[in-house]
């Protein structure tokens, strides 16, 4: 009730993380705010128009290329793994893997509880007679699985390239902490979005719709609504920038003049010219994608993509402990 009226614009109520998050980000130099803080109500409905942009390429790719490996992968996993999804589930993406896999339960961890129960009814209602046990929990730390899974040998899912909005370092501790959670001879089939031309990565986070640019203003309009901001949307564009060096698309939210403005009561300025940065999206060659994996504890087995290499899925296995040399 109170997160429904903060979204109807009746503000009442505000996540204290949101707000910690936000007077950081503004005080820091440069000015970023976690990408997290995009997805309420409306930034979930703009990601999802995002997803089906001609020019937002991974979402239908990952797939294309699901649809076409998982035969593959249930042979490389074998039957009764308990599926334990990272995020709350997709619901054209999961229905695919477990179609494929025959899994002895499914698993989704997510720290939205809201969303975790709505997906979780709807998997369960279309696949009768599969165990569907919701975890909520943070699963960027090691996690205790449900006990009904405690036997069965685990095969994490981790789609849609989520893994990009972290940096590399943060990106190896989650990596770690899923292996902890899924323990010894577990398997992860992670989606993995490949660096390519600069042009084509540049369209898919800048189209030609401007759904993406109402996207990122979005996360200004929620901090006016939610943490009584003032903030002008019109001194603010849209700016989607690849960085080379980083391997990684760089969402910004770019002054176009001087503004001033107040959140949650206290005053801020930004210059014409100076930008909010919201998102990092990494991109990874296949080298990288497989030394960032054995870096976070998993040693790369298959891996597919499509015909044009836009986008990788990758089975992976837990490593045992290193032995020399
Ligand atoms: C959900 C993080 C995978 O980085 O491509 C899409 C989010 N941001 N367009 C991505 C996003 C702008 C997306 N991920």
């Amino acid at each position: 009730m109170l997160k429904q009226e903060a979204e109807d614009g009746l503000r009442s109520f505000a996540d204290p993380q949101f707000r910690a998050d936000v007077l950081a980000g503004l005080t820091a130099r440069p000015r970023a705010i976690p990408a997290r803080w995009f997805y309420d109500r409306r930034g979930s409905a703009l990601f999802e128009r995002i997803t089906a942009l001609p020019e937002y390429y991974p979402t239908r790719t990952e797939i294309g290329v699901l649809t076409a490996c998982a035969p593959a992968v249930a042979r490389l996993t074998g039957a009764a793994r308990a599926v334990v999804e990272f995020g709350s589930g997709s619901s054209a993406k999961t229905p695919i893997l477990l179609a494929a896999v025959a899994p002895s339960a499914y698993v989704p961890i997510d720290i939205s509880g809201d969303f975790l129960r709505d997906s979780a009814r709807a998997l369960a209602a279309a696949h009768p007679g599969l165990p569907v046990l919701p975890v909520e929990a943070d699963f960027l730390r090691p996690i205790a699985l449900p006990g009904e899974v405690a036997g069965a040998p685990k095969l994490g899912f981790f789609p849609g390239s989520t893994i990009g909005n972290m940096g590399p370092r943060q990106a190896v501790d989650l990596l770690r902490a899923m292996r902890a959670s899924l323990g010894e001879g577990a398997q992860l089939l992670i989606g993995m979005d490949r660096v390519k031309d600069a042009s084509t990565l540049i369209a898919a986070y800048d189209d030609a719709a401007g759904v993406t640019a109402a996207f990122n203003l979005n996360l200004l309009a929620r901090i006016n609504r939610e943490l009584d901001g003032t903030i002008p949307l019109d001194a603010f564009r849209h700016e989607a920038r690849w960085n080379d060096a980083a391997a990684r698309v760089e969402m910004h939210l770019a002054a176009t003049r001087d503004a001033a403005f107040t959140v949650d009561g206290r005053p801020f300025a930004i210059a014409a010219g100076e930008t909010i940065h919201t998102e990092n999206s990494h991109k990874y060659g296949p080298r990288d994608a497989r030394l960032l994996l054995r870096a976070g504890g998993w040693t790369p087995l298959t891996e597919w993509t499509d015909p044009d290499g836009l986008f990788a899925v990758i089975l992976a296995e837990a490593q045992g402990e290193e032995t020399a040399p």
